[in-house]
């Protein structure tokens, strides 16, 4: 079982104290990372579905760095439309926080994408991520896959949102469908939960750790929703649970699905810090910052 956290959107600024939507991302990323502890004190991993920075600034990389350093466990990253990824590569060190391609972890092909587009609000995934992401899934087809990027894949019925969506969700669609084994997509951008079914996967956007959006809107209407996170369990036979909670003490579980009413109980036995069955390939992508989200 992998007990993993979703943290997305942190929009960390360079200096610690800034104030974006009237709130400071790292204050409120420090306290999503409390409640994170007190609640899953035995976190196996965290991902970083993009938009880690406001402005893709080194000191705000660093910033995020020692802000994640008491989570003891891997933070994998991927860039959104806000982050420089060569700047990521650079100021990031795995020391938690490492841009990632893909990890096995007990049992579970975790496969991480880039789908941003320097300049960009919106999203794209290449032909040679895709065609990644196809061998990946090929060469790991006894696993359970899950696949993380930042753009959304699958309409939220917001229109400005949705116009900078993921630009070509249908070649997405084309290689998952070709894989039986994918069970499930979490992605940020959104700044407000999604869970979505398409066919038998499930689509899972999280709330921002900083500020969320009104959903079903045409026009950008922020939301007075708490900064909040995902948390999810994958479970060695492809189920997966999940839920977001919000630092207000609101929480919204898994729906229509089994065991949706309960938040998981921690593994007895493990180590947060180490998983020998993981195995990871990094390696920097090209994208850069854009606006909006
Ligand atoms: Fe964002």
């Amino acid at each position: 079982m992998v007990q993993l956290i979703q943290l997305s959107d942190t929009h960390l600024m360079a200096q610690e104290d800034g104030i974006l939507y009237d709130r400071e991302p790292c204050a409120t990323l420090e306290q999503i990372m409390e409640r994170v502890r007190e609640r899953f004190p035995r976190v196996r991993m965290a991902v970083l579905t993009g938009d880690l920075t406001q402005d893709g600034e080194p000191e705000a990389y660093r910033l995020l760095e020692r802000t994640l350093a008491p989570f003891r466990c891997p933070v994998y990253a991927l860039p959104g439309n806000h982050d420089d990824p060569d700047m990521m590569a650079k100021e990031l060190t795995g020391s938690p926080v490492r841009v990632a391609r893909s990890v096995i972890m007990s049992g579970w092909n975790i496969i991480f994408l880039n789908s941003a587009v320097p300049g960009e609000p919106g999203g794209h995934l290449t032909e040679d991520e895709l065609n990644r992401l196809d061998e990946l899934l090929k060469e790991r087809g006894d696993m359970p896959a899950l696949i993380a990027l930042h753009h959304h894949p699958v309409p939220i019925d917001s229109a400005w949102m949705d116009a900078i969506a993921l630009d070509n969700p249908e070649d997405f669609f084309t290689v998952i469908d070709r894989h039986l084994h994918v069970k499930g997509v979490i992605f940020g951008h959104v700044h407000q939960s999604v869970d979505q079914d398409r066919g038998p996967v499930r689509f899972l956007g999280a709330p921002s750790t900083l500020s969320q959006f009104q959903p079903r809107t045409d026009e950008p209407v922020p939301s007075d929703v708490a900064p909040g996170y995902r948390w999810l369990t994958l479970h060695p036979d492809g189920r997966i649970e999940t839920g977001v909670e919000y630092l207000d003490g609101e929480e919204e579980q898994s729906n229509q699905r089994e065991m949706k009413d309960k938040v998981p109980q921690q593994e007895p036995t493990g180590d947060a810090t180490s998983d020998e069955s993981s195995k990871e390939n990094d390696s920097v992508q090209n994208s850069t910052r854009g606006e909006s989200a």
